[in-house]
């Protein structure tokens, strides 16, 4: 370990503001992970929290929103009367509009006017919209509350597209240095993600079959059930490319073909997604015709029963106002990653809203035994599959190939391996956020994402954004509670493959 390693460890006080305290970011994310945190003893023993929002509320009045917002968003057999008591106790409420000037000198008050403010850690959790990222920060230097112990949070978009997100990375690099700044991907925060890196640099069995040479491809697929809901007016101005695979789909990918850190810590994990983000090959106009799908669902049928269009879902109730929206809500591509290790291996990517299942999984499918062994016997091999479920079931599969049991002559059946993480530990799975917030107090970056892994995700899907942009073909439109639009199974099939299923 580093000293900076070292370094990473928890405070005796800390002061977590998040300017959009009363928003559906806190009350359904920030606030019952920090709850958890508090209910099993985690949080610093001195820790205030600070929402800060337009709303005009008392601190008493932000106590009464929190607690409605827990016994929402928290399972009713996690609601620990004394632990809510005591997670409201350390809530307090500032009215300011982050987009004026005006009131700043109450948060340079309030958080300079306490005990031990010189040792506090000061976390600004920037739950607002983008185009907030900056001058919040700015304000913040102009009340002199950026010390060295501060730290920046910030949740994507960061940036819709590479200049942009250059700009927001500038404005708050300004303030903060970049060892202060945590860019959120809540997918590194989740426990099956994670495990994802024990699994291959704790174990020694994956590494040698963990290239070209015997992993015919890799498949990573994001479904969700869900369509747009009220989030039309920030989803149809990104899309499925940039809200999902510019980020959560690429940081899976980079778990999965990334090489060995010297350790797992800070900067060496993020030093080895970047070399797979910058070995990922470039998109030209005739890669994104052939190798990538865009789609967007129709009304359709699903678990829930009927439901309506994309662009039904933005107009709202009124479908007269239905928009010719281009934006896809699904999106397959084929990538390669152009290194030693993977050279040759595709690595599909897909994603989208409204299919038939909410599933997330990698699935490394490897290549047919060098020849058939078994000549006569019925049944066939099937290539070797490692499925990783990140949700819901969190675990793994490993497909393999087995004799059915019975004497005359050999019959070959497909059998798997199952390792069901609810099975395996009797305990509950942490939210992702719960893990994220605990490394900002912490100061442990190595699950958020670093300025040049952002901009190099940016880089790499640019030329597909402009290519779609200048395209006269629309999105393919899929059926809700389908698995999305043919032709991304036509991306594979041309391969020679198929998209595996879960329970395949
Ligand atoms: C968010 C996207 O980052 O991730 C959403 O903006 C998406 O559109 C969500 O629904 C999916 O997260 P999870 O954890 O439910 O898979």
């Amino acid at each position: 370990m580093t000293s900076s390693d070292v370094a990473a460890t928890l405070p005796q006080a800390c002061d977590f503001t998040v300017f959009g305290g009363t928003g559906d970011l806190a009350m359904r994310k920030i606030l019952p992970a920090l709850y958890h945190r508090d209910l099993e003893g985690h949080l610093p023993p001195d820790t205030r929290i600070i929402g800060v929002s337009r709303s005009e509320i008392d601190d008493d009045g932000y106590r009464a929103e929190v607690r409605a917002g827990l016994e929402t968003y928290l399972a009713p057999e996690h609601l620990d009367p004394a632990a809510v008591e005591r997670l409201l106790e350390r809530c307090h409420h500032l009215c300011l509009d982050a987009g004026s000037s005006e009131g700043w000198h109450l948060l340079h008050d309030l958080l300079k006017d306490r005990e031990h403010a010189d040792e506090t850690v000061r976390v600004f959790y920037l739950a607002v919209a983008p185009r907030l990222f900056g001058p919040t920060c700015e304000r913040l230097a102009e009340i002199d509350v950026v010390d060295e112990r501060a730290r920046v949070v910030m949740e994507k978009p960061i940036g819709h597209d590479l200049a942009s997100a250059r700009e927001v990375n500038d404005a708050v690099g300004r303030v903060f240095e970049e060892r202060q700044i945590f860019r959120i991907d809540h997918y590194l925060g989740k426990e099956s993600v994670q495990n994802l890196l024990v699994t291959r640099f704790a174990n020694t069995f994956l590494e040698p079959l963990w290239s070209s040479r015997w992993v015919d491809h890799v498949q990573i697929t994001v479904a969700e059930t869900v369509g747009v809901g009220g989030r039309g007016g920030y989803y149809d101005h990104a899309g499925a490319l940039r809200d999902m695979v510019q980020n959560h789909l690429l940081q899976l990918l980079c778990l999965v073909a990334m090489e060995p850190p010297t350790y797992v810590g800070r900067e060496n994990v993020r030093d080895e997604k970047l070399k797979v983000l910058q070995a990922l090959k470039p998109m030209a106009p005739e890669d994104v015709d052939r190798d990538t799908v865009r789609g967007q669902y129709a009304a359709g049928l699903t678990a829930e029963g009927p439901v309506p269009s994309y662009a039904d879902d933005l107009a709202g109730p009124d479908p007269q106002d239905a928009p010719d929206s281009w934006t896809e809500t699904f999106v397959a591509l084929k990538a390669e990653v152009r290194n030693w290790r993977w050279a040759g291996v595709p690595f599909y990517l897909r994603t989208g809203k409204r299919m038939d299942r909410r599933v997330s999984e990698i699935v490394v499918v490897f290549k047919e035994p060098p020849h058939a062994m078994f000549p006569g016997s019925e049944g066939a091999t099937t290539p070797n599959r490692l499925h990783i479920c990140v949700q819901p079931d969190e675990g793994m599969r490993l497909h393999l190939t087995a004799k059915e049991p019975g004497p005359g002559g050999i019959r070959l059946r497909p059998v798997s391996l199952d390792l069901s993480y609810a099975d395996a530990f009797d305990q509950r799975s942490p939210e992702a956020y719960e893990r994220l917030l605990m490394d900002v107090i912490r100061g442990n970056p190595t699950l958020f994402m670093r300025r040049d892994e952002v901009e190099a995700a940016w880089s790499w899907v640019e030329p597909v954004l402009a290519r779609w942009a200048d395209s006269s073909e629309r999105p393919r439109r899929y059926p809700a509670g389908t698995p999305g639009p043919y032709a991304a199974a036509a991306l594979l099939e041309r391969d020679g493959r198929a998209w595996q299923e879960t329970d395949q």
